[in-house]
């Protein structure tokens, strides 16, 4: 899937940009604090509903603006869809070709934006909830009852966790096990798949970019202990979420992590490997997301140079030459290394919120 005109509107420093993107690679450059990663913001805010900078979400709309608005043209296979995104007193809109839609999930369903930038370590070296985030965006544009599923699940832990604080009765109680163990059995299952599939393809990009590190491995961790079923670990635990009035497992626990032969735990990945490992994975995550879709998810690669040594960029480019994707990259010099076989290649000037084609 491809961009073809993004429009942005009072988003960070971004005043009004119109900016018609290429097929293949469109490079952004610009000094510090032009506005380069605020276009990558804006267009995975469109993929997730949220920026991949821990913000709040009011900080995104330009100082002294009410709203901000992102506008995108998106070919998709032989679908051309307009997809529209605006922020306005603590509300999110968005259209889907013009007519506003009821849920975010139907905009973010339209399009797929994989996005490495220099927070994504946190992708191996945060919390847990990064992990379960990173596969449950692709499990939504996978499994067609996702939204559904998450749903129930979320809303069970919620009635079970309010009656655990309430400590007044635990008559509830069952009920909401029963539907925690129906949907929770469904996103587990889903997840331990998607990791099983993602796998083969990590293994492939370890490789090429961290061959240093062994062959990968996979361990995936789904919340309570592996001998137990959901139901059961519900239940033995049951005395011990009254005491802590929270439910203490079950999906919303879960967590993976890649283990090296050379790195077994991730505190022996230095921060450059941290980052190399994120990459891995994000890459390995557009690759699955093609194979089960059909169609590229775009890559947002920001200040990939100041990321990445020179040898490490020429590896990215030499796996992104061989396939078709969008990508959208940022830096503060223009590309030292020069993708080929050349695909379609633009560069934009940003400038103090502007955004102008030169090449
Ligand atoms: N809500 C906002 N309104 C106006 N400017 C902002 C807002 N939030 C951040 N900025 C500024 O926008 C600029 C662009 O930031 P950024 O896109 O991160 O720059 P770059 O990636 O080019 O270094 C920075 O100078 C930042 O201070
Ligand atoms: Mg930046």
């Amino acid at each position: 899937m491809e961009i073809t005109e993004l429009r942005l509107g009072n988003v960070r420093n971004l005043a009004q940009s119109e900016i018609g993107l290429v097929v293949g690679l469109n490079e952004f450059v610009g000094a510090n604090g032009a506005g380069k990663t605020s276009v990558l913001e804006a267009v995975f805010m469109l993929s997730h509903g949220r920026s991949f900078r821990a913000v709040r979400r009011e900080s995104l709309i330009r100082f002294g603006c009410e709203s901000l608005e992102v506008f995108a043209l998106v070919q998709r296979n032989s679908s051309l869809r307009r997809l529209g995104l605006s922020r306005r007193k603590g509300d999110w809109s968005a259209r889907v070709d013009g007519a506003e839609v009821v849920s975010l999930a139907q905009l973010l369903s339209e399009i797929a934006v994989v996005c490495f930038e220099p927070g994504s370590h946190e992708l191996i070296s945060g919390a847990a909830d990064e992990r379960r985030h990173f596969v449950d965006w692709a499990l939504f544009h996978v499994e067609r009852d996702y939204v559904e599923i998450a749903r129930r699940f979320r809303r069970a832990l919620k009635q079970r966790n309010a009656l655990l604080r309430s400590g007044v009765s635990t008559e509830g109680l069952d009920a909401w096990d029963a539907e925690l163990v129906r949907s929770g059995t469904v996103l587990d299952e889903w997840r331990q798949k998607y990791l099983a599939a993602l796998l083969p393809g990590v293994e492939e990009l370890a490789k090429r970019l961290l061959p240093e590190l062994g062959v990968p491995t996979l361990k995936y961790q789904r919340g309570w202990p592996v001998e137990l079923t959901f139901e059961e670990a519900l239940s033995q635990r049951r005395e011990r979420d009254l005491e802590r009035a929270h439910t203490g497992s079950g999906p919303h626990r879960a967590d993976w992590r890649l283990s090296f032969p050379a790195a077994p735990e991730r505190e022996h990945l230095s921060r450059g490997q941290e980052k190399l490992t994120a990459l891995v994975c994000l890459l390995g995550q557009a690759e699955l997301f093609h194979k089960q879709c059909g169609d590229w998810p775009i890559l947002c690669l920001d200040d990939l140079a100041s990321e990445l040594d020179l040898d490490h960029q020429q590896r990215v480019f030499g796996w992104l030459s061989a396939i078709d994707a969008q990508v959208l990259l940022t830096g503060t010099a223009p590309l030292a290394v020069t993708p080929s076989p050349l695909r379609q290649h633009a560069r934009f000037h940003v400038e103090q919120g502007r955004v102008e084609r030169l090449l």
